[in-house]
């Protein structure tokens, strides 16, 4: 036996997981050799206690969850409606953030290491294309935003992808074979999130194959670890990047550098911030920013009493009404100092029904347990953090299942409904509305991000595409 096998051995037997070793007479030599590299980057003290944990609490939810003993409080809100002190102060601070862009303070974290399951899409969702009339894809789209706040400041826009084991390989072939979406190759950094086994209900390692463990991503709060681990933030450091820009894949509205919400951040000091669209519905089951215990955080939909949830200020809105778009801004040395030794964020749980093998190596169903960080559990941390308040409209509408809501087909008509506005703001000539309803127009955001920018282009031939009009 190599000292690596009785090493991988011992800590597997010490975590009570020594089973995973039991199809070894089976294996090839290549098969022994991956099985050990997959036990090498399992953490078997982790799993130990998650096992124990699963036996005895319940998932770490939210600080808010029924036990909580305070109720939690809707955080202050920087409004998207504003006027007097609220007006003087955005101003200010869109110059701060314009300073802090030309200055290329700014870093940018995709992650993009989720598995589209619901989406139903063979591959990266970044690889999804998004774009009304053009095709273009999440990845594209995304890089054009980033090209355009490069050109805007002529400054570098750095940017980082997280992916996953699972989609690494394809995510770095995309991008090479669309020649980095017109950025430059070294101001694209990909890294890996890590991945944990997942569990049964009696807390051993599920196994997918005879000479593997049935692994999964740890969440996008995974990234902050990765990005050490990774030497993304040295990377970040020897570029000056004081402040990360963290978005995610799914949402093609997204605005990664938004020169107000990094002023406002930067103005406060603020550790992490983040963007919130209103929500108006208390039935929609998004997480809303609040306070625990003074702390701030996320409430999940399922862990908001229906007394708390449906509770209106004076004005008549929703108290707990900021919505979670999952757009963050993270100072850098603050992620610096979460990681610095092992960062303790809470871990959720997924309970699903998996595809594995059994104890003589059939394939059979499990109902099993895949753990999560969350990034935005981070917030907890700090001591100073913005929310600010932005239009739905023209920041946010997710791709995220094949059919329904956060669909394709609404991203595609909320997209559309933005962009005609623009045009018809602007003058231009409409196409006609298909047999949706939707007025198939794309503009570019490399020519214009906002409807006074379209607007000050003055008159401009659109491309004429089968699917649309494509303004570029
Ligand atoms: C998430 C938020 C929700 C928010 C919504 C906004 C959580 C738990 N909830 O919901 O509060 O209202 O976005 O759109 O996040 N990812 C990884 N690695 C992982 C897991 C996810 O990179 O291990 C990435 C995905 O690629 C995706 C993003 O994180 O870009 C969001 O993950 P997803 O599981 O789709 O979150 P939602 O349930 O949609």
């Amino acid at each position: 036996m190599s000292e690596r096998e009785q090493a991988l051995r011992a800590a597997a037997e010490n975590a009570d997981q020594g089973h995973i070793f039991q199809f070894w007479e089976r294996l090839s030599a290549e098969q022994r050799s991956g099985f050990l590299d997959v036990c090498a980057g399992i953490d078997f003290e982790l799993v130990s206690q998650l096992a124990a944990d699963l036996q005895t609490k319940a998932d770490a939810g939210s600080a808010a969850g029924p036990e909580a003993s305070t109720a939690p409080e809707p955080p202050e809100l920087f409004p998207l409606e504003r006027s007097g002190e609220a007006q003087t102060s955005a101003t200010q601070a869109r110059e701060l953030g314009e300073q802090l862009l030309r200055a290329g303070r700014l870093g940018y974290v995709l992650v993009a290491g989720g598995q589209a399951s619901r989406l139903g899409y063979d591959g990266p969702k970044g690889n999804f294309p998004v774009g009304p009339v053009s095709a273009r894809t999440l990845f594209e789209v995304h890089a054009r935003r980033l090209l355009a706040a490069a050109r805007k400041y002529g400054s570098k826009t750095p940017w980082y992808v997280m992916t996953s084991r699972a989609n690494d390989g394809t995510t770095r072939e995309i991008f090479e074979r669309n020649d980095f979406f017109g950025m430059d190759s070294s101001d694209v950094f990909f890294f890996t999130q890590d991945m944990l086994p997942a569990l049964d209900e009696s807390g051993k390692i599920l196994m997918a194959a005879l000479d593997l463990p049935f692994m999964a991503p740890n969440g996008h709060g995974g990234s902050l670890a990765a990005l050490r681990s990774s030497g993304a933030l040295d990377d970040m450091r020897e570029r000056g990047i004081e402040e990360i820009s963290y978005f995610q894949v799914d949402n093609p509205l997204v605005r990664p550098a938004d020169e107000l919400f990094i002023g406002l951040h930067s103005q406060r000091r603020a550790e992490m911030s983040s963007k919130a669209v209103e929500k108006v519905d208390p039935g929609e089951k998004v997480g809303v920013i609040g306070r625990m215990q003074g702390r701030m955080g996320i409430i999940e939909y399922s862990d908001l009493a229906p007394e708390l949830r449906d509770s209106r200020d004076a004005s008549g809105k929703l108290r707990f009404r900021a919505g979670n778009i999952a757009v963050h801004l993270l100072r850098r040395d603050f992620v610096e100092s979460l990681t610095q030794d092992r960062l303790e964020l809470p871990w959720h749980r997924a309970a699903k029904v998996m595809q594995v093998i059994d104890e003589s190596g059939q394939p059979a169903q499990r109902a099993g347990t895949k753990f999560e960080t969350f990034v935005f559990d981070a917030l907890g941390f700090c001591n100073e953090s913005v929310t600010l308040e932005v239009d739905r409209a023209l920041e946010f509408s997710p791709v995220k299942n094949a059919q329904g809501s956060d669909s394709p087909a609404t991203a595609r008509a909320d997209l559309c409904k933005l962009w005609s506005s623009w045009a018809m703001k602007a003058g231009m000539e409409l196409p006609a509305a298909d047999s949706d309803g939707v007025v198939p127009i794309e503009i570019d955001p490399l020519l214009a991000e906002s409807e006074q920018e379209f607007v000050a282009l003055g008159a401009l031939q659109p491309k004429l595409h089968p699917t649309g009009h494509l303004y570029e």
